[in-house]
């Protein structure tokens, strides 16, 4: 795709002219440049999933792309890559995935916040990366589990005054909870206390994506199901630590129920536009993961603040004028 146009779901060439690898990712927006970070899958899937029987690729590392205006993405590479150090987090053999990247302003560092895992899902922790550069390369720090929780999907969100969160789904997944970040965003504060519990209505959420518009705070969930699509739902909040209401599916119309078969992963705010967001999200292919491709939607609001996300075939940026 080269013109000035999203097609969800479709391939997505980067400009290099090969399919954009940044899966489960989400963006960075740093004087003037979006950067994309995302699992970089490309490979056949492993053999390996037959004993855990959970579809994978083998931990390549995290990519990033960066672009302008959105369309058009160029290749920065890997920027923090697998090691093959027997035992260690990013092992291969091991799961990397959701990678984010904050700019703390108070160290100059760019901060990557990441799910690290074993091919059987139960290490279950978040993962830290710093550099100084948002091209990388990314040092990596270590990884813990936030609170002691058990951490899987996760993502993390930088408020307006330079207070940042992570969001991840523990207990197996029956919760979501946020935690505050130190001020270096390298560290959950207050492990143990500062946390809440998101009432879910499905019970199991994750693939958590937060953004803020007018005072609310909305995170957008899907539920359980591993690669296959499910309903998204979003609930809303005063606060980044809750209270979270949740409202329901933002998704209207055919394929609904299935996200149009893709799983949130981020929502962007459009630069310089404040009612601008556009819902990231992942259609997997769980047999040729790598392939999988990205529905990128315009979030809509109505009058009340709810939001609705609807299918489009090709949209561009003019929509939110
Ligand atoms: C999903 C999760 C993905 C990946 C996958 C593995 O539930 O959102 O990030 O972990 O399971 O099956």
């Amino acid at each position: 795709m080269t013109s000035r146009e999203f097609h969800p779901g479709k391939p997505w060439l980067d400009t290099d002219g090969r399919l954009i690898e940044a899966h489960g990712g989400g963006i960075l927006y740093h004087e003037g440049i979006y950067y994309w970070y995302g699992e970089n899958k490309d490979a056949e899937n492993s053999e390996a999933h037959k004993q855990s029987g959970i579809d994978r690729v083998d931990v390549i590392g995290v990519s990033c792309y960066s672009s302008k205006d959105l369309y058009h993405w160029n290749n920065e590479g890997t920027v923090l890559h697998a090691n093959e150090e027997p035992g260690h987090d990013l092992h291969p053999s091991h799961v990397l995935e959701r990678p984010k990247v904050l700019y703390n302003a108070w160290t100059k560092q760019f901060v990557m916040w990441m799910h690290v895992d074993h091919g059987d899902y139960q290490f279950a922790r978040v993962g830290l990366a710093v550099s100084e550069r948002p091209t990388g390369p990314f040092r990596y720090v270590r990884s813990f589990r936030p609170g002691g929780y058990d951490s899987r999907d996760m993502t993390v969100y930088q408020d307006d005054d330079g207070t940042a969160y992570l969001i991840c789904s523990t207990n197996m997944n029956s919760k979501v909870v946020t935690f505050p970040l130190t001020g270096d965003y390298l560290d959950v504060q207050n492990a143990s206390a500062e946390h809440f519990v998101m009432p879910n209505e499905h019970m199991s959420r994750e693939s958590p994506a937060v953004f803020k518009y007018h005072q609310t705070y909305y995170m957008v969930t899907s539920g359980c199901t591993g690669w296959d699509a499910n309903p998204a739902e979003y609930a809303v909040a005063p606060s980044v630590m809750g209270p979270w209401t949740v409202v329901g599916n933002p998704c209207i119309g055919e394929h609904a129920d299935r996200t149009y078969y893709s799983q949130s992963t981020f929502v962007i705010p459009v630069a310089g536009k404040e009612h601008a967001f556009i819902f990231m999200a992942d259609r997997w292919n769980r047999y040729h993961l790598r392939e999988s491709a990205y529905v990128w939607l315009p979030v809509e609001f109505s009058q009340n603040g709810a939001i609705t996300i609807q299918w489009r075939d090709v949209w561009d940026l003019s929509i939110f004028e």
